[in-house]
């Protein structure tokens, strides 16, 4: 799946213009700034196809790329703090609300988690969103090489805790870290099973 090409196929800003839905997609959602658009880059092998900055609120609209012949893989807008101005962000926060609402060809939501932060308030939001919405999603820790080991168990221990309360939660967590590529080739296979 992934030792194909992949490539940009476009950027959404509104329902209407999302891609026939003619194959399923996974969406990588998270707080802005968590790391959504550098895990693409390194599922894809692909350092430039997704920008990604340290600004929060970088990626600003819905970013479609493909994945072997059958998959799309979903860069989101970040949701929480974000650094750009007030109406634009709620216009994006409107957007990604719908998308997670209402994709039908959408698979799976991998929620992407900071492990240094654990499961926080807006999260939660979201996370609600699609118990309601009957997305499966499953949490992905990222940044991991930003933890030390002795404290990795606490921060799963939340998130397990969490998750526990999400019907629509998929009960395995991976930990990744973009950087030193943790975790990477476990999602690609989770994402390359997925039908
Ligand atoms: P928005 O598009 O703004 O919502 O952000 P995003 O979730 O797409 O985050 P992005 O991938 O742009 O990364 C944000 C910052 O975190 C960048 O400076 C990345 O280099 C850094 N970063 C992402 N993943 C990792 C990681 O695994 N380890 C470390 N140390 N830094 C990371
Ligand atoms: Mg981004």
């Amino acid at each position: 799946l992934f030792a194909g090409e992949t490539e940009f196929v476009k950027g959404v800003v509104a329902m209407s213009g999302l891609p026939p839905a003619d194959r399923m997609e996974v969406c990588f959602a998270g707080r802005s700034n968590v790391g959504k658009s550098s895990l693409i880059n390194a599922l894809t092998g692909r350092k430039g196809l997704a920008r990604a900055s340290n600004t929060p609120g970088r990626t600003q609209e819905i970013n479609y790329f493909t994945a072997g012949d059958d998959h799309y893989l979903v860069d989101l807008p970040g949701y929480g703090y974000a650094n750009a101005p007030l109406p634009v962000v709620e216009k994006w926060q409107r957007l990604l609300k719908q998308y997670l609402s209402g994709r039908q060809t959408l698979r799976r939501a991998f929620v992407l988690i900071d492990a240094r932060h654990g499961i926080k308030k807006v999260d939660e939001d979201i996370l609600k969103l699609l118990d309601t919405s009957a997305v499966t999603f499953q949490c992905v820790l990222t940044k991991a090489d930003k933890v030390k080991a002795k404290d990795r168990e606490a921060v799963l221990a939340q998130v397990r805790q969490a998750l526990s309360k999400h019907p629509a939660a998929f009960p395995e967590i991976v930990l990744t870290s973009s950087e030193k590529g943790d975790g990477i080739e476990t999602l690609r296979a989770i994402i390359a099973t997925l039908e």
